[in-house]
């Protein structure tokens, strides 16, 4: 099981075939990951907020489903996450490929490297989306026609409550395009355990201020139900074609530590 799908709000579920759900204990907990085929390959999926949305961005277990996903043998993770758009470039419906992060999170765990046994691990965060995954999907994207963006710079908030105006002022100025409040810690956990990981954003609003209207979950869910089925065509045609060998940097990311 080489490849996965952390599907945020909006792609809480997957159409596998011969579909399974697995139970994978770890050391932060238990996942019930769904494990089924696609094409004939196996693809691993996680619903990350659970199946029925009950979960809120702050209390993810991230450790638990990043830690499942990498003792399943998966080696590339491609994500799903809603976001707002702080950006003129990046509208309203439109995908677009996270590739750098502002971290504004509060209170979760970050690593697996907590010293002792653990060791003490300071991860590279040069490139934290994976730069050879982001171009298969941007190269299948093409060939089947759906518009994806690319160059986001995201800011990841604590949420669950959506941002104030002067938040985004400030992270506008910062340098985000988009905000959310999933990305972290799951992209630096993935990179800890040597896994590819890339980010398809799905643009449901835009950004508090910005809307010349209050934001609510309503308004994002609505926005995804169309999302939503451009991103599976997208991402089905893209597990297709992903080769499993790594030919990039995700996997040497821990090689001073020591792999778990
Ligand atoms: N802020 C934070 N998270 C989000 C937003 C937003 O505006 N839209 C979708 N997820």
């Amino acid at each position: 099981m080489q490849f996965a799908l952390i599907g945020g709000t909006g792609v809480e579920n997957f159409s596998l075939t011969e579909q399974r759900v697995l139970t994978v204990e770890t050391p932060f907990g238990e996942v019930e990951p769904m494990v089924g085929k696609l094409s004939g390959r196996e693809i691993v999926f996680l619903s990350r907020h659970g199946r029925d949305h009950a979960t809120p961005p702050h209390l993810v277990n991230y450790r638990a489903n990043i830690w499942a996903l990498h003792a399943l043998g998966v080696r590339k993770v491609l994500a799903t996450a809603a976001v707002g758009s702080l950006s003129p470039n990046y509208h309203l419906g439109e995908l677009v490929l996270l590739e750098q992060f502002l971290d504004f999170t509060k209170s979760r765990p970050q690593t697996f490297y907590e010293g002792g046994d653990r060791g003490v691990l300071h991860v590279d965060m040069t490139e934290p989306y994976c730069a050879s995954v982001r171009k298969v999907i941007l190269d299948v994207s093409q060939k089947i026609g759906i518009v994806v963006k690319d160059g986001a710079c995201y800011v990841c908030t604590e949420g669950p409550r959506f941002e104030t105006p002067a938040e985004i002022r400030m992270f506008q100025k910062l340098g985000a395009d988009l905000v959310g409040m999933t990305s972290v810690p799951e992209v630096v956990l993935a990179r800890e355990l040597g896994m590819c990981y890339a980010s398809i954003g799905m643009v449901t609003n835009e950004a508090a201020g910005i809307a010349a209207h209050l934001l609510s979950h309503a308004e994002v869910t609505e926005s995804l139900k169309n999302l939503s089925l451009k991103v599976t065509r997208l991402l089905q045609a893209t597990f297709e074609v992903l080769d499993p060998s790594q030919s990039c940097w995700c996997p040497s990311a821990n090689q001073e530590v020591g792999k778990f």
